[in-house]
């Protein structure tokens, strides 16, 4: 502000001086022959000028020779200029007269009656627009800093807001975009990392529940072995003292108490049997084995034993033989299991498809029944231990012939018939050369 002030003044007086210079050089020759029309024309041409109040000029003795003055508000202030004696160069006056060294030569002088209230005026009009535009330009910075600033504070502040959401346990929550590029870029990265918290939290969970599962099953199988264990003897106790019972007693063998006795003393034996089986794996003892004689043998056991029923098992098998390396007792085990099921889910009646279809290395075996199927829901829980639906089942059929397939690097997958019924899918890879086949066979 003060250099604004500063620099009007300054080019206020200059302005002054310079007009009064030019008085004194112009008064020069009034001055030398006295001439007052002339100086007083000058004079009055001078107080034409603005803020210009009073024109004296006086010869080289002091003598006043011309005052002109005029009313205007001040204050007041004046300067004076010396009018000196010019020297004529080669027909040039020179300009050293508005210079004011040269005591000898002056003939005159001149002074000017100035008023500073018009500049002063100027300058304060200058100092309020300054002021008025200064606080315009704050009020809009402020206004334009506002509006940037909520573009960008704003959704920062609702990420925070939804980062404490999340902490609380809201992991649905996703942040809403902004208005700008860079706020649209930043809630795509801060979704990004939810969704990745999401499936890294889901996954921890998913593991953790597994990890549960797996040791609550480790505790269930040690105990379960150790009665197992333990009742199989006194079973096999019980069933002796019956046969000494039998005989001393002289009991007939339909006698319906001790037939009962006897099958509940068999199929406890049974499923203390396939327990065992699962819970304490034998290791299977691979040798070169054709699978489609396995499955042969397999399904002719249960031709004869439902042959007078109303049950038909149909089978489809090839006659040229499929090598892999497998265990025959454990994998005709394992698909006796699935045929049973089948044979269980018709009860009794209608038509168990067995097929299986060879190729190139690949080995598949399919089972179906037209049985009620397998409700979707259970669906994944039927391959687990102990998970049965049955009255008298173990839960085990199923958990043993998935862990056999396994043991020899196949899979089983079970689906529902669109036409009623479930499918058994047995896949079993073989890697054995066709030249090493030969080899063996011959
Ligand atoms: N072919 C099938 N059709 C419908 N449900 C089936 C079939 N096979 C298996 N399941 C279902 O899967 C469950 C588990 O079968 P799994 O063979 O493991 O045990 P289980 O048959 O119940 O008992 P166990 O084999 O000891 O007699 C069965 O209880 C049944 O609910
Ligand atoms: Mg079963």
């Amino acid at each position: 502000m003060n250099i604004i002030n500063q620099f009007v003044m300054s080019r206020f007086s200059q302005r002054i001086d310079f007009m009064t210079h030019y008085l004194a050089l112009n008064s020069e020759l009034g001055i030398l022959i006295d001439e007052q029309k002339l100086l007083r024309g000058l004079a009055r041409n001078m107080l034409g000028e603005e803020d210009i109040a009073g024109v004296i000029i006086e010869d080289g003795h002091g003598r006043e020779l011309i005052r002109e003055t005029r009313d205007i508000p001040g204050p007041f202030e004046t300067v004076q200029k010396w009018v000196y004696l010019s020297e004529a160069k080669d027909g040039m006056v020179s300009m050293n007269l508005i210079t004011d060294n040269r005591d000898g030569d002056r003939i005159g002088r001149v002074e000017v009656i100035y008023s500073t209230s018009g500049i002063e005026n100027l300058a304060k009009q200058m100092k309020q627009r300054f002021l008025i535009i200064a606080l315009v330009l704050i009020l809009i910075s402020c206004f334009i800093f506002y509006i940037i600033s909520r573009s960008l504070v704003t959704p920062v502040i609702s990420l925070a807001k939804i980062a404490k959401k999340v902490s609380l346990g809201n992991h649905a929550i996703r942040a809403p975009e902004g208005n700008t590029p860079e706020t649209i870029k930043l809630a795509g990265a801060f979704n990004e990392m939810l969704d990745s918290i999401a499936l890294g939290r889901k996954t921890i969970v998913q593991a953790y529940e597994k990890m549960a599962k797996q040791e609550t099953l480790v505790e269930v199988g040690k105990f379960s072995m150790m009665i197992a264990h333990e009742v199989k003897n006194p079973l096999g106790i019980i069933k002796s003292s019956l046969e000494i019972l039998k005989r001393e007693l002289d009991i007939p063998a339909g006698n319906v108490a001790l037939t009962f006795a006897e099958e509940e003393i068999i199929r406890l034996n049974d499923l203390i049997e396939s327990f065992l089986m699962f819970a304490r794996p034998a290791r299977p003892n691979f040798s070169r084995t054709d699978l489609n004689r396995i499955m042969y043998q397999v399904v002719t056991g249960f031709e004869i034993q439902y042959q007078s029923g109303l049950l038909e098992i149909r089978s489809s098998i090839p006659e040229a033989p499929f090598y892999a390396d497998a265990d025959f007792d454990l994998f005709s085990r394992g698909m006796t299991n699935i045929i049973m099921n089948a044979c269980e889910a018709n009860q009794g009646k209608g038509v168990i498809e067995i097929a299986i279809e060879c190729r190139k290395k690949k080995w598949q075996l399919y089972v179906k029944d037209q049985g009620k199927g397998i409700p979707a829901e259970q669906l994944k829980k039927i391959f687990e231990p102990f998970f049965t639906t049955k009255a008298k089942g173990t839960g085990l059929g199923l958990a043993f012939a998935d862990q056999v397939v396994k043991a020899h690097g196949g899979k089983i997958v079970a689906q529902n018939r669109p036409e009623g019924g479930a499918l058994f899918c047995v896949t079993m890879f073989s890697n054995i050369k066709d030249d090493e086949i030969q080899g063996s066979l011959e």
